[in-house]
C-alpha cells in the first residue's frame, strides 16, 4: 500500500520535499513544504511563510493552494505536506475542502530526521468532520466548479448558452453595474 501511494504521488512528494527548503521559518524553526496536484494535472508548491508579527504568518499547505487557485487552477487532485510529524492545522483544512472533492487526497511525509520517512495517505474530507459549508451556508449560490454536486476532481462546468445579442455581451457576469468593463469605459480604456 505505502509503496503504491509513493509510486503514484511520487513526483508530488518529490515537490513538497522541495519546497519545505524555500520555507521562512526564523521565529518558529519548522520548515513546512506542500504540493498540490490539480486535477488537470498540474502541480503548485508552497512553504511557510513567517512574520515578526507572528499571527501574519502562512501555512505552506495554503501558500500552495493559493498558489494553485490564483493561477486559475480551482481543483485539487491531491495535497502532499512534509514536514518533520507534519499535520495540517485545521484552517488548512477547510481550505483544502474549499478546493477538494470526496476523492482528493491528502498526504502526509513524515521526516523525522531519526526516523525512516513515513507517508500516510488520508482523504481530505475524512480530516475535518462537520466542516462549514459554503453551500449549505448560502454563501456559494451555485458551486463554481461543480465539485461537490458531481463529486469527480476536474468535472467542467456546464454553461447554460446565452443568446448574444449587442446588450448581454457588455453585461457583467455579476449584473452590477459597477462592472470593471463599464469602469474601463467610462475612463475610455
Ligand atoms: N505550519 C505549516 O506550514 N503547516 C502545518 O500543517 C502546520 C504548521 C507552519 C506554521 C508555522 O510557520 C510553523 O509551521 C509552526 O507552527
Amino acid at each position: 500500500m505505502a509503496l503504491n501511494i509513493k509510486k503514484k504521488y511520487r513526483v508530488l512528494i518529490e515537490l513538497a520535499k522541495r519546497a519545505r527548503k524555500n520555507a521562512y521559518a526564523p521565529y518558529s524553526r519548522y520548515p513546512v513544504g506542500a504540493a498540490v496536484m490539480t486535477a488537470s494535472g498540474r502541480f503548485f508548491t508552497g512553504a511557510n511563510v513567517e512574520n515578526a508579527s507572528y499571527g501574519l504568518s502562512l501555512c505552506a499547505e495554503r501558500v500552495a493552494i493559493f498558489n494553485a487557485v490564483s493561477r486559475g487552477e480551482k481543483a485539487l487532485q491531491a495535497v502532499a505536506v512534509a514536514a518533520r510529524s507534519a499535520r495540517p492545522c485545521g484552517a488548512c483544512r477547510q481550505v483544502m475542502m474549499e478546493f477538494s472533492t470526496k476523492d482528493t487526497d491528502l498526504l502526509i511525509v513524515n521526516l523525522d530526521p531519526n526516523k525512516r520517512e513515513t507517508i500516510t495517505r488520508a482523504r481530505v474530507y475524512s480530516m475535518l468532520p462537520g466542516p462549514f459549508d459554503p453551500l449549505a451556508s448560502g454563501l456559494l449560490p451555485a458551486n463554481p466548479h461543480n465539485l461537490i454536486k458531481r463529486g469527480r476532481a476536474g468535472a467542467k462546468r456546464r454553461r447554460p448558452k446565452r443568446k448574444r445579442n449587442a446588450k448581454a455581451a457588455h453585461r457583467h457576469p455579476s449584473g452590477s453595474r459597477n462592472s470593471p468593463r463599464r469602469r474601463n469605459k467610462k475612463r475610455g480604456s
